[in-house]
């Protein structure tokens, strides 16, 4: 059996303790433990969080293996700190059948990276019209606990009702990319002064926000739970404020970018912006770094979009939506939240790790970091500062919108059940 010892980190951005790892699990936490036999890892200055869990990945396999496959997702996760991810959905095949999910959820297991935990989809092909095998997704190997036609809406009420009502009975969750397709016919990017000066289509917040009022008000009447995937306005936040304060079921998620970046990049016409829901204003992004601060929003969620060049590097109209993420989110999150003092890194262990690990019902990620819990753990080195690279990131894809930008913070070390998946900022 392998032994770890992981040296002075400060446990959750708190005190400065030794951390011994012996084969999968963490064996004791405190000062001064002995390093007889152990492997040392020297992380003095450095935060050790729980290893990052993520409800909203685009893995794209099966079937768009040229922008991402779930060995290089996973290499990729591995990198950013993340030991589980969540699998979303629109692949092709489409994720709506117990043969599918297992499919994904087997090359999880052989990738050895992270943890894949397959989402499948709500409706057949995520075309809205009929239930997917819901009950068969949950009772394969792939055990699927969370539902999404991420990518489209669940726009139908009564399917809705249905799904909330379906899932219920094993206390899954629907997660739901709030968009009402009527509204946005046509949209380009945030409905506003920068799109009416653009003359591009614009995407109203309405749009977002009375899918997500029907919504909470659907898992209130049915008693069941809902996520909202993906929030981008200050109203969306009102609403589920709201409906946490009615006790209603109702979890929601944000992804770095839309804490960071507003519609003003979308001046450049440069298609690395355009995302899905689209960048909003500077009011937006302050509401939301609120939200998540005081729990309103539940979780940080990537929304990891790869896509090939082709799909990007061309005229913004044509252009794919989505933006790479999971090897920058634990920066952009020191970025946004930690250094303006609106989190502190147990306050990032929450949103990042305990939380969407609790949202998805996973076992064993998004534990405590004690002895007798599995040794899933980030190490972080805080006071790194570099532009980002993306010639240098495990993904397929190249699709960052940080790219030569500054961003603080670097994952030294991710473990997975007590193996390095990356050693000294590489991959194992
Ligand atoms: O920007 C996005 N890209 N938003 C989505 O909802 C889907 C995703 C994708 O699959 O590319
Ligand atoms: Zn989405």
């Amino acid at each position: 059996m392998s032994k770890t010892l992981i040296r002075g980190a400060k446990v959750l951005g708190g005190e400065a303790l030794d951390v011994l790892v012996d084969g999968e699990t963490v064996a004791a936490v405190g000062a001064g433990l002995d390093a007889d036999g152990a492997r040392v890892v020297e992380a003095e200055g450095q935060i050790l969080l729980p290893g990052l869990v993520d409800l909203h990945t685009h893995l794209r396999e099966p079937g768009r293996e040229d922008s991402e496959t779930v060995l290089t997702g996973t290499r990729a996760a591995a990198s950013g700190g993340y030991t589980a991810v969540h699998a979303m959905a629109n692949t092709f095949p489409v994720a709506d059948t117990a043969g599918v999910v297992e499919q994904v959820w087997r090359l999880g297991r052989e990738s050895g990276y992270c943890d894949v935990q397959p989402v499948g989809a709500v409706t057949v092909g995520l075309e809205g019209k009929q239930l997917a095998e819901l009950g068969a997704m949950h009772d394969s190997a792939a055990s699927v606990r969370v539902f999404s036609d991420d990518g489209k809406c669940v726009d139908d009420a009564v399917i809705m009702r249905r799904a909330l009502e379906y899932v219920k009975a094993f206390d899954g969750v629907i997660a739901q990319h709030a968009q009402e397709p009527r509204l946005t016919e046509g949209a380009q990017m945030n409905e506003g002064t920068v799109s009416a000066e653009l003359g591009l289509g614009g995407w109203p917040a309405v749009a977002e926000e009375s899918i997500i009022a029907r919504d909470v008000l659907l898992a209130a009447h049915v008693g069941s739970r809902v996520h909202i995937c993906h929030l981008s306005t200050a109203g969306s936040v009102e609403i589920v404020r709201w409906a946490k304060s009615k006790g209603w079921n109702v979890t929601a998620e944000v992804t770095p970018h839309h804490l960071l970046l507003t519609d003003e990049l979308v001046r450049s016409y440069d298609p690395v912006y355009k995302v899905n829901p689209p960048l909003r204003t500077e009011a937006d992004v302050t509401a939301l770094r609120e939200a998540l601060a005081d729990g309103t929003i539940d979780c940080v969620a990537t929304d990891h979009a790869p896509h090939p060049h082709e799909d990007k590097d061309c005229e913004w109209g044509a252009a794919a939506m989505g933006m790479v993420g999971l090897e920058t989110a634990l920066s952009v999150v020191q970025h946004t939240m930690v250094e303006t003092g609106l989190l502190d890194w147990a306050g990032v262990a929450d949103r990042m790790s305990f939380r969407p690990a609790a949202i998805g019902r996973l076992a064993g990620h998004g534990r405590p970091v004690s002895a007798g819990e599995p040794a899933n753990l980030v190490l972080v080195d805080p006071s790194y500062r570099g532009a980002v690279d993306s010639a240098r990131f495990a993904s397929r894809s190249r699709n960052t919108p940080y790219q030569g930008r500054e961003l603080p913070g670097r994952v030294t070390h991710t473990f997975l059940r007590g193996r390095a998946t990356v050693m000294d900022g590489e991959l194992v």
